[in-house]
């Protein structure tokens, strides 16, 4: 959550902050500012509520700078405002920084060294800024020293980048827990949040490590630790196709998502070939799983979503008991582990906070992990054994889709190799299947007009709505409400169809929509007969079922494919439908309210 970049050349820096920080609003969107400073000292401030459009309005264009840092804010502490928005500055606005986390401590800071500030704005950041100008103005201490004392008192999440006015050819940055990449180019150098903010720029990338302090400058990138050890690491080749990164002729982002999906599967079933034509997948994991006794998933959302599908992928091809657990719960309430335990953190991000509390738990305790991942080189990734990626290339939409798919697609992989390596399964059928998958992915994403009106006709002025099925239907209607309720602000309830009548069916009323999935052939007849019963109390109802399994006046028939993989496919018309509704009640679809992509703050 926020995002922020730093530029340090020869170039407008205005216009290199501004592109950066488009690239980077899917994590923060609620307000944003830049600080842009020239040699003779000058510095300029802008900052804007709202979109990085009206920043855009505001800065103005005939300011000369060819170095600054910019920010955009998901708030935590204090309101979407002018004042909250980054950056912000010292007391003699000597000094400048942008921040992308969460100060812990920062009224225990507050209260033992800025009693006497009047401080401008109501965020835990302004609190960094004025604490390295105290260091500088009382302690007598250099910039680099102070900002290096400031951090060590911080207890909290951070990135930051830090500009002084009286030396203005020099960003310091340190980062904790939160992501910070330094880019490096030819006569200038970049600080971001993702790689995908400056990739116009250069595809050179250094990671910045946790209690390490960068000085970046237009001709070098230094970065040593507390101690002022100087530490040598090389950089890696950001691999992002800039037109990935691009709408094309989308109106947004998620459809494009949505369609990509049939393409993601069959580039997974090629990633994950061997050149014999198996599915195949590090041996080092498949060994790892098998001396395992018990597989926990860790995620949240929507990767929480696909972890409870996956449990039932792996328990059925591999026989290992597999708990799924929401993160930000497991790691303060962790149950009783087995003996063996082996983790799975799913997160398309790879740098969700409340996940990577519970890695870094597991990893002090010496447990094995797995992170299933989107992005190469994300934290969680850094931070596991063992890696394997989405190959989904960028998700921009806040609402999860692709990655969502791609997920469980490459648990259904893993765990039939495991199931083959433990002899419980002789010829795989995935690679078969998951390619069926694509196809009836396709026949439902090339028909979504049908799948419009049908949005139009049921959600388009309803207050609430419902999505039961059970076993796998039940997992995916939590995922299909999720993903409505992010995105249309329909209060939605995902809900196991035969809990409904224990309670919940109280709040079925004249016209309250009930979408019901029905794949799974032994539960078929029970779900339709829950729908029933909110039928009879006024509900307005809807069939979403699989080929062999539908009836006449079902509204959404899917193709047919290995019940196993069934949530990859009924999930798709959910992700129209929600696409669709969102669009029909004039919300911002890939930029819902309150959210933000990346959530890098527990
Ligand atoms: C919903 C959505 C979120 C994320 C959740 C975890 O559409 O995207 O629920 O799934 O914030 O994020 P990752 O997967 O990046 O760990």
């Amino acid at each position: 959550m926020c995002g922020i970049v730093g530029y340090i050349g020869r170039k407008d820096a205005k216009e290199i902050l501004l592109h950066g920080l488009e690239k980077l609003e899917y994590r923060g969107y609620d307000s944003a500012g830049i600080y842009v400073q020239n040699k003779a000292h000058e510095g300029h401030l802008f900052k804007e509520k709202g979109r990085i459009a009206a920043l855009r309005e505001k800065v103005d264009t005939s300011v000369e700078a060819s170095a600054g840092i910019g920010h955009t804010r998901w708030a935590t502490h204090g309101a979407p405002s002018v004042r909250n928005a980054h950056p912000h500055q010292s007391a003699s606005e000597r000094f400048t920084i942008v921040h992308n986390g969460v100060i812990e401590n920062y009224q225990e800071v507050k209260d033992a060294y800025l009693a006497d500030i009047d401080l401008k704005s109501d965020t835990d950041t302004e609190i960094i800024v004025q604490l390295i100008a105290w260091f500088v103005e009382e302690d007598d201490l250099t910039t680099k020293d102070a900002f290096k004392k400031a951090i060590v008192a911080l207890e909290g999440s951070y990135a930051i980048a830090l500009m002084d006015s009286e030396d203005p050819d020099v960003i310091y940055a340190a980062k904790n827990k939160s992501p910070l990449l330094l880019g490096k180019g030819d006569g200038f150098n970049v600080i971001c949040s993702d790689a995908m903010a400056m990739i116009k720029e250069t595809d050179q990338f250094v990671e910045l490590m946790d209690k390490e302090v960068a000085t970046v400058t237009r001709e070098s990138l230094v970065i040593e630790d507390f101690s002022g050890d100087v530490i040598d690491r090389d950089a890696y080749t950001a691999e992002i196709d800039s037109d990935d990164l691009e709408k094309g002729t989308y109106p947004y982002y998620m459809l494009k998502e949505i369609d990509e999906q049939p393409a993601v599967m069959r580039k997974l079933l090629q990633k994950y070939q061997d050149d014999n034509g198996d599915l195949t997948v590090d041996q080092e994991i498949v060994d790892t799983m098998l001396e395992s006794d018990r597989i926990y998933i860790i995620a949240a959302g929507t990767s929480y979503h696909a972890g409870l599908v996956g449990k039932q992928l792996i328990e059925s091809m591999t026989h290992i008991p597999t708990e799924v657990h929401v993160s930000s719960e497991f790691g303060y309430h962790t149950p009783i582990l087995s003996e063996k335990p082996f983790f799975i953190f799913i997160s398309q991000s790879g740098e969700t906070a409340d996940s990577r509390q519970v890695l870094v738990k597991t990893n002090a305790l010496g447990h094995p992990s797995l992170t299933v991942t989107n992005v190469a080189g994300s934290t969680l990734s850094r931070e596991s054994n063992f890696t394997l990626l989405l190959h989904a290339g960028p998700e921009i939409a806040v609402a999860s889709t692709k990655a969502y798919t791609a997920q469980i697609a490459v648990l259904a992989i893993l765990s039939e190799v495991v199931g083959k390596s433990k002899g419980l399964i002789h010829k795989g059928t995935m690679l078969h299947d998951i390619g069926i998958v694509a196809n009836a992915m396709q026949a439902i994403v090339d028909d979504k007009e049908k799948i419009e009106e049908l949005a139009a006709e049921y959600l388009s002025i309803s207050r609430n709505a419902f999505y039961i099925g059970r076993g796998m239907d039940y997992h995916v209607a939590l995922e299909a409400a999720l993903k409505l309720k992010e995105i249309s602000y329909i209060q939605t309830e995902g809900f196991a169809a035969g809990e409904l009548k224990h309670g919940t069916i109280a709040l079925i009323e004249e016209g309250t929509p009930v979408i019901a999935l029905v794949t799974e052939k032994g539960v078929a007849g029970h779900t339709r007969g829950n729908l029933q019963e909110t039928k009879a109390r006024g509900a307005h109802t809807m069939v979403i079922s699989m080929d062999g399994l539908d009836r006449p006046d079902d509204q959404i028939v899917i193709p047919h494919v290995n019940p196993l993989l069934s949530a990859l496919v009924s999930v798709v018309p959910t992700q129209l439908l929600s696409y669709y509704c969102s669009l029909h009640r004039g919300n911002d679809v890939d930029k819902p309210r309150n959210l933000a992509k990346s959530v890098t703050v527990e």
